[in-house]
């Protein structure tokens, strides 16, 4: 990567399920960015009881989509943390036209600018097996699934040994329907405003873990080529 450039700003957009936070993991320890992921600060501000955070619990809850207000506060103040210097991996942010365009102002401002979005694209059918068997560590967040990731050893975090896990409140199959639903609403016209900037880059994310992520880091390699 060239040195002195402005912060890569990297966006994977996909319905729930498709591997985005899987996949902005791994291309943290690969290319030394900063996975920004929306819904991991919303959970953390719903378990700091902040104002936030009981906002945006019942929304979350059932499935729709909190407050454009609330999400880009959120993001703001933790984009301005200085770990994100060499870039981010905005996962699950912009989820709506608002946030997108919102996005443009705070990166216009600071002289960046969306370098490349990866669009994971999946069936819906198969998304919901995916969020009902997903967990992760207690202690450091590493993301597991019943079937298709499991520890190499048996209820012992590969990460950091973490022997505690936990599901996610709105991993069950009616509220990931909705969850589907908000997306195809809301998020998936974001593909084609993408498009039309010319920073979008499509991945078959229906493969298996690590063909989705060999394509994911050469999209990645390209753009800070
Ligand atoms: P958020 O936390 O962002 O959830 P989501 O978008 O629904 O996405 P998921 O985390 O469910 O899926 P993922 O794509 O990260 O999949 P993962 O890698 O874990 O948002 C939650 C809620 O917060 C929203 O519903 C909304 O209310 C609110 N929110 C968040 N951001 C917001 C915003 N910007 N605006 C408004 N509201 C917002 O993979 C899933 C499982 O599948 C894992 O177990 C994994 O091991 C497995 N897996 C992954 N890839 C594969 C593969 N290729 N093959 C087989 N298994 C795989």
């Amino acid at each position: 990567m060239a040195e002195n450039r402005a912060p890569l700003v990297l966006i994977l957009l996909g319905p729930p399920g498709a591997g985005k936070g899987t996949q902005a993991r791994m291309l943290e320890e690969a290319f030394g960015l900063v996975q920004l992921s929306t819904g991991d600060l919303l959970r953390a501000a719903v378990a700091a009881g902040t104002d936030a955070g009981k906002q945006a619990q019942t929304v979350m809850q059932a499935g729709g989509l909190v407050s454009d207000d609330i999400v880009l506060a959120i993001l703001k103040d933790r984009m301005a943390d200085p770990d994100t210097s060499r870039g981010v991996i905005l996962d699950g942010f912009p989820r709506t036209a608002g946030q997108a365009e919102a996005l443009d102002v705070v990166l216009d401002s600071t002289g960046q600018r969306v370098n490349s979005v990866i669009s994971m694209e999946v069936e819906d059918a198969p998304m919901i097996a995916r969020v009902a068997g997903r967990y992760t560590c207690a202690a450091c967040g590493e993301g597991y699934h019943d079937e298709f990731k499991q520890p190499a050893k048996a209820g012992v975090c590969d990460k950091c040994n973490g022997t505690d896990f936990k599901r996610r409140a709105d991993d069950n199959a009616e509220t990931a329907g909705a969850r589907l639903t908000a997306y195809h609403a809301q998020t998936a016209p974001l593909i084609t405003y993408y498009k039309g900037r010319g920073v979008l880059e499509t991945v078959d994310a229906m493969a298996d873990i690590a063909s989705v992520a060999d394509a994911m880091q050469t999209a990645v390699k390209r753009v800070m080529a």
